[in-house]
């Protein structure tokens, strides 16, 4: 188990001392400035001065030092792919004269306050740092500085000289009365010869707007234009401009018509916003961008990937989608041959496919893909080899039990779909002049006869017991489109199930139908498990429809959308309008990080026109459309949030008695049990966070511009498709605030860990969770041979439905590596952030959140040994330990990060 409670960096201040004597002699020629107006217009100005800081003019006061201090300044670079320190080329070579002589890197401190005398910003204090010294990928550089004893650091401008940007950690300022002063930087600091603005790092003290320091007030305001940029041009690789734009670049037209797509974003699709890129227009479809044959742009201190280990996941997946994936298409030459036997699914763990040899690109494939990629020497072949998923590894023929289908709706990878049946018929809300009759085929007296007399249906709907997954109206009006495509098929469908005595569901009735096209009426059948072995096999292959239902649906909607899709728009607003030095940022930030980069990859990947989903799933072309169809009907920020999720889907009501204020419908529920525990955990920390920040008396949640700021272009810009919805929550009151930010910090943490990292465990085996089916089920207007295949060789059918062999091997290798955690993830409260930890207060909160999470490790734990609990324990059962806070690397099943990082 990893549970440290770390901090960042490794200056504590326990470690500094207060240090009086000057650093200049000691070490080797650090410059030092009091920067002043020239003698002429001190002359002339007397005490009051005008110059240049960071190419801007304004005012500042001109003093006489008195008593003064030397200090240390201790710069903290991280040695990043394509910055400085990363290659020996000419431009380095100048670079490490620069750093010879000292002048490569210039600070320049800036005062929180403003000069007493003269009511204007205090006169900065200049001095270069110099490299010292060299641990592992962490160089340091160090000045001496001399401030006037009663300077109060508030933010430091950084200037890089060198031609290449640098990757600065942090600095820590050492010597004052007060203790050390602390900068978290974490970000890219861009050559002076590229932009000769000076970064603006502010110290990890945090202010609310209205209590901003005056002398920081024209910093906080100037970083944030730099921040929200122009709106115009072509965003360059060094830029941080956070902007939105719709989805208009998952086509691409100018390649080929096939690839055309519909702009995603707008009143025909709504869809939630995306960074804007400024990329051209491309030439076929004015409405669309051009797609970049090079990366993605992101703000610069969103692209991690330079800057994490060798195992930083953006990079797997690129390996596996730029070489595994094509080497693989070369290695399975028939396209759309499917597996001819389930032992030759069991090859793909045991024996592999053998593959062309990855060309070596500075690194070893096999070392950066130790699960999937082997060498065999003899050959100089690589060879495709999967990890026996976890569901197979405890019992190899659950996939095809009833029990195990049921109870993945609860515990599996998507256990957002189940919801409890209130009303009776079923009725479709679609026009059933187009889509055909909207009352469902399946009857009263076929559940009935399925419940076996134990009770009668009203009874059961009026007792709770009857549960759906209902994929009838969101896929339907895409059925006769997707039938078009080559190689695959789609049904809409409904998926009905009883709670037994013991808390399991039962699945009684799965209903598939077709719309009518053209001359064809509708078809539909109801299956239900059956006692002959013809229905015993129509059921199974109506199952496999209804998982390859659910899979999209998990993928397109529950992963993607509402997490990945959906959060970004927070992150470009937060950094638009929300200073750095914003408690609210400061809380946000660690939830927010990689998300950007992420998504940018499955941009360029994973979602585009032709993409992997558009050729491994059933819906095909029209994946993201179904995805902007939901958020167009229901998502709603309001119901987010776990408890509200819940309720929503009938499978919990509120009740001020029970535990977390709600009683749930199914109580043997694992995702909802654990989940619940950790949404009280991050509601309480972020409760203890907000209300110190914004105490009862005085400091106003609806008066805070920049959070008011960002709060309105989240509903009005980034979502801005459904700014007019009148569920949005309002920011006024304490209360509000902690519910929105327990809402984006439950949807990147607990949500997205919930809904990824079992991925492998329960899609690695594709038969359990197949992505697409290809063909129509066989009682569905068959042709004689189709009927006769059927009959004579069910099994043959069934694996015919699957996916093809290039398809699942895809896939498989992509749940892999979506599902892994690195080294170096981070995981929710495992570590603290310098502004958390050096605020005593909120510090304290954070002890209290980490203890409650490993407090709910061990919860969790006793959870899977309980053997009355059905659904998460018993022989051969996958315990649900998606929620449990911790996990070592790997793919484990189990580890919730911080944020979306995968
Ligand atoms: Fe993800």
């Amino acid at each position: 188990m990893l549970n440290p409670k770390v901090l960042h960096h490794t200056e504590s201040a326990r470690s500094l001392v207060l240090l009086r004597k000057s650093f200049v002699s000691g070490h080797g020629g650090a410059q030092l400035n009091i920067h002043g107006p020239s003698p002429f217009l001190r002359k002339k100005l007397r005490n009051c001065a005008v110059r240049c800081i960071s190419g801007e003019t304004k005012a500042v006061a001109e003093t006489v030092v008195g008593k003064s201090l030397t200090i240390k300044a201790v710069v903290s670079v991280q040695i990043a792919a394509g910055g400085f320190f990363s290659n020996l080329d000419l431009e380095k070579g100048l670079d490490d004269i620069g750093d010879l002589l000292g002048k490569s890197l210039l600070l320049e401190l800036v005062s929180s306050d403003f000069d007493s005398t003269t009511g204007l910003e205090k006169k900065t204090v200049t001095g270069y740092a110099h490299r010292t010294s060299k641990e592992n990928n962490v160089v340091k550089y160090e000045s001496s500085l001399t401030v006037p004893e009663d300077f109060v650091v508030g933010a430091v401008l950084v200037e890089n000289e060198h031609h290449k940007e640098m990757y600065l950690n942090h600095i820590v300022l050492e010597g004052f009365i007060n203790g050390p002063v602390n900068v978290v930087c974490s970000s890219f600091v861009h050559s002076k010869s590229v932009n000769k603005e000076k970064r603006i790092f502010f110290t990890s003290k945090t202010y609310l707007p209205s209590e901003t320091p005056n002398g920081l007030k024209r910093l906080r305001e100037k970083e944030l234009e730099t921040l929200r940029g122009t709106g115009v041009g072509e965003r360059k690789t060094n830029d941080r401009v956070y902007d939105y734009d719709t989805y208009n670049d998952l086509g691409n037209p100018d390649s080929s018509a096939e690839l055309a797509r519909p702009v995603l974003g707008g009143s025909q699709h709504p869809y939630p916003r995306r960074c804007r890129t400024g990329r051209p227009r491309s030439e076929k479809d004015p409405l669309s961008e051009k797609r970049s044959s090079s990366t993605i742009y992101v703000p610069r201190d969103e692209a991690f990937s330079d800057l994490k280990e060798e195992n930083f996941i953006g990079k797997t997946i690129k390996s596996v989608l730029h070489a595994l994936l094509p080497s693989l298409e070369t290695a399975v030459i028939d396209s759309e041959l499917g597996f001819p036997y389930f032992t030759a699914i069991d090859s793909l763990f045991n024996e592999g496919i053998n593959i062309p040899k990855l060309k070596e690109h500075g690194f070893s494939f096999t070392s950066l893909l130790p699960r999937l990629l082997k060498t065999l020497a003899e050959k100089g072949e690589n060879i495709l080899l999967f990890e026996v998923p976890e569901i197979i590894n405890r019992d190899k023929f659950s996939w095809f039990r009833d029990e195990e289908f049921s109870r993945q709706t609860l515990a599996g990878l998507n256990p957002y779909s189940i919801q409890l049946v209130t009303e009776w018929p079923l009725k479709s809300k679609l026009d059933p002049e187009i889509y055909g009759t909207a009352e469902s085929a399946i009857t009263k007296e076929l559940i009935e006869r399925e419940i076996k007399g134990v009770m009668t249906l009203d009874e059961a709907i009026e007792r709770k017991k009857l549960f759906i997954l209902d994929y009838h109206d969101l896929l339907l009006p895409y059925v006769n489109k997707v039938r078009e495509l080559k190689g695959t098929t789609l049904y809409g469908s409904r998926t009905l199930f009883m709670l037994t005595h013991d808390d399991t569901l039962r699945p009684l009735a799965i209903e598939l139908t077709r719309p009518p096209k053209d001359d064809k009426p509708m078809w539909r059948q109801v299956f239900a498990p059956g006692w002959d072995s013809t229905s015993c096999w129509l059921w199974k292959i109506a199952k496999a429809h209804v998982c390859a239902h659910d899979a999209g649906f998990h993928q397109l909607v529950v992963h993607w959308l509402r997490t990945h899709c959906c959060t970004e728009p927070y992150i470009i607003a937060a950094n638009r309008q929300l200073s750095s030095m914003h408690p609210i940022y400061r809380l946000l930030w660690p939830h927010l990080r990689y998300t950007m980069e992420i998504n940018a990859l499955a941009r360029s990947l994973l979602i585009n026109g032709g993409g992997i989903i558009e050729t491994t799933f059933s819906p095909g072309k029209y994946s993201m459309e179904i995805s902007s169809a939901y958020y167009d009907q229901f998502w709603r920020f309001d119901k987010e949030g776990l408890p509200a999720d819940l309720i929503r889907r009938g499978m919990a009501v509120e009740d001020p008695t029970a535990k977390h204020g709600l009683k749930l419908t199914i109580q043997d529920y694992p995702f909802a049990n654990d989940g619940l525990i950790l949404w009280d955990i991050l509601k309480e920390w972020v409760s203890d966070y907000v209300n110190h920040f914004y105490p009862s008396e005085g400091s106003p949640v609806e008066t805070d511009e920049e959070l008011q700021a960002w709060w309105t272009e989240v509903r009005t810009k980034g979502h801005g498709d459904k700014k007019d919805e009148p569920w949005w929550p309002v920011l006024k009151t304490q209360d509000d605030l902690i519910q929105v930010v327990t809402t984006i910090i439950w949807v990147t943490s607990g949500h997205h860990a919930a809904v990824n990292f079992g991925q492998y465990h329960y899609g690695g085996y594709f038969p359990n969770r197949p992505t697409i089916t290809r063909t129509n089920i066989p009682t569905e207007e068959p042709s004689e041979e189709e009927m006769k295949l059927f009959l004579n060789k069910p099994e043959i059918t069934l694996l015919k439905t699957f996916p093809s062999q290039i398809q699942a091997t895809k896939v498989m290798a992509i749940l892999d590596v979506l599902s892994n955690h690195s080294g170096d993830e981070e995981y929710l409260g495992a570590v603290s952030e310098r502004a958390w930890s050096d605020n005593p207060v909120i510090n304290a909160a954070f002890e209290r959140f980490n203890g409650r999470l490993k407090e709910l490790e061990g919860i969790i734990d006793g959870r899977n040994t309980d053997l009355n609990l059905k659904n998460r324990s018993g022989a051969g059962v996958v315990p649900y330990e998606l929620l449990k806070p911790f996990s070592e690397a790997g793919v484990t099943g189990k580890g919730v990060p911080y944020s979306i990082s995968i």
